[in-house]
């Protein structure tokens, strides 16, 4: 049986597919590598406390959460892996304030990568799922990489996304704008294999993923929604549906991108003036641009997630984003209730 490593596919969608170009080859190769490196990170576990890995780093980062050593050393895993390779113009990472600037020793390139280094850091303690997420863009030409704002550009802008999962096993999903594909790392050969070809999110589901402790702090659309769901058969969706929530935003949607379903982190009257819980620009577009590909779809309720121009780097946003027809009647409830 023919075994597609990343690097193979990567090859084929520059030479046969024209999709890519090298430099945005050796870009993902590149941020797969540092994945790699994370992997093995969170792999030693508490086993590595003396090695330093696990617990609190006793700072908080630019969202004035708590950092883990784990988020700060998957930061610096990524930025040294990106900084010398000649094909970025510049980073901007969640953990940090501004962009990260590209050493003036290394060449720079067309490219500029966000990403949330490590997803769900609090499931780390409990020995559950987390991931990276990241996302590629263009700098503008003539524009300044040290500056947020050649970052803010709106999610239709990205030339890929894809995020891993550090679970039972690590996976690394990536859309390069040609549908979505999985891949599994086999760690005798130390590659990325294919195993998901063309992944697909079915426009129907029965289950949904939100955080129910926050009921009370919803907006009425999402209230309503959610009620409909729960009075299951009885109810005027005419079907039981089930919840999971594994809050871990790479874990939840890695879920609907394999069996269907939709995620909720709306916004409420709790985060309303920061605009919502997750992050724009390392979470909610490239998530969206890769449940997009998959021919789901990605919303705040009442505009598509992937059509905001952002205008901070740090940018939160309500996300609704999995099975197409799911997303679509929270975007009903929305027009009619607002
Ligand atoms: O943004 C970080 C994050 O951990 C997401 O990955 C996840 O979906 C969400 O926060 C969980 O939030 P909560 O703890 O409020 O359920």
């Amino acid at each position: 049986m023919r075994r597609t490593t990343l690097s193979r596919y990567l090859i084929e969608e520059q030479r046969e597919k024209g999709k890519i170009n090298a430099d945005l080859r050796l870009l993902l190769e590149v941020v797969s590598r540092a994945c790699k490196g994370i992997s093995i990170a969170i792999g030693k576990g508490a086993s590595a406390e003396n090695g330093g890995v696990f617990g609190e780093a006793g700072s908080e980062n630019v969202q004035g959460e708590a950092q883990k050593k784990l988020d700060i050393l998957s930061n610096e895993i990524l930025l040294e892996a990106n900084e010398w390779g000649g094909h970025l113009a510049g980073m901007a990472s969640e953990e940090m304030a501004e962009p990260h600037s590209i050493p003036n020793r290394y060449p720079q390139g067309e490219y500029l990568l966000l990403f949330d280094p490590l997803d769900g850091s609090s499931n780390i303690d409990i020995n559950v799922s987390v991931g990276t997420i990241f996302s590629v863009l263009r700098c503008p030409d003539g524009a300044d990489p040290t500056q947020s704002s050649s970052f803010q550009q709106a999610g239709t802008q990205q030339v890929a996304a894809g995020y891993a999962v550090y679970g039972p096993t690590t996976l690394l999903v990536l859309t390069v704008g040609d549908g979505v594909v999985c891949f599994t790392l086999d760690r005798e050969y130390g590659s990325f294999v294919l195993t998901h070809e063309n992944m697909q999110i079915p426009a129907d589901t029965k289950e949904f993923a939100i955080n129910m402790s926050n009921a009370r702090f919803w907006d009425a659309p999402v209230k309503r929604y959610v009620d409909d769901l729960l009075a299951g058969a009885n109810g005027p969706r005419g079907k039981d549906f089930n919840m999971r929530w594994v809050a871990a935003m790479v874990a939840d949607v890695h879920r609907i991108m394999t069996r269907g379903g939709v995620f909720l982190y709306p916004i409420d009257s709790r985060n309303r003036d920061k605009g919502g819980k997750l992050r724009l620009m390392y979470e909610a577009n490239p998530m969206a641009f890769i449940v997009e590909q998959a021919g789901g779809a990605a919303t705040t309720g009442t505009e598509r997630i992937m059509s905001i121009v952002p205008t901070a780097l740090h940018q939160r946003v309500s996300v609704i984003l999995g099975s197409k027809s799911e997303v679509e009647i929270v975007e009903k409830y929305y027009r009619e209730m607002n």
